[in-house]
């Protein structure tokens, strides 16, 4: 039987360096943001499995919301123009808003969402990505929390996926070259 671990050519990032690393980020969010009010907004889908985690982590009351955009491209190169399938269902004006993200690799994605909302008047605008990828990026970006700078390798698991599979994987792994050369 075929199982998706067969498709992984090493893991980066264990699962258990995951838990770590997210209560950290947890437990500074919750000082940073004490007696504060918060929303975190989770870019769905890959930022789904990190959000699970990360808002069982944060001890300070915070509501969520999700917002679903679709970047046109191919499925590992982002171009960078965005477009909005599902809005936030919250109004947040006057409100401190943290943007969950999975992975900041151009920083298009970020920075066309960072600027759409800094345009509905929130109290603050922070982001907390699980993922960056510094060697990759094309336009600046301003994150405030980071849970592991990667080298430039395809990454799937833990909300990533490749052609919409391998986001269950509870680690993040290196997809084996010879699956992405295929497609
Ligand atoms: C990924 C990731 C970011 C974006 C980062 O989303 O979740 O939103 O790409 O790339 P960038 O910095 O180059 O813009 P993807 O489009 O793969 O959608 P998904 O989260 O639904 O998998």
């Amino acid at each position: 039987m075929h199982c998706m671990d067969d498709d992984v050519a090493e893991v980066l990032i264990s699962a258990e360096q995951i838990r770590t690393r997210t209560r950290e980020l947890g437990q500074q969010i919750s000082r940073d943001y004490q007696d504060q009010d918060l929303l975190l907004v989770c870019v769905l889908k890959g930022a789904t499995a990190f959000l699970a985690d990360l808002m069982r982590e944060i001890t300070v009351p915070h509501a969520i919301d999700f917002m679903a955009i679709s970047s046109y491209g191919t499925s590992t190169e982002s171009s960078g123009v965005v477009r909005i399938l599902k809005d936030l269902d919250t109004n947040i004006a006057g409100r401190n808003v943290l943007i969950v993200e999975d992975i900041i690799d151009t920083g298009r994605t970020l920075s066309y969402i960072t600027q759409m909302l800094k345009t509905r008047g929130p109290k603050s605008l922070r982001i907390c990505s699980l993922l960056s990828k510094p060697s990759r990026r094309e336009i600046e970006i301003r994150v405030d929390y980071v849970g592991f700078e990667i080298p430039n390798k395809f990454v799937i698991g833990y909300g990533l996926d490749f052609g919409e599979i391998y986001r269950s994987l509870p680690y993040i792994g290196v997809l084996r070259q010879e699956k992405y050369e295929k497609e």
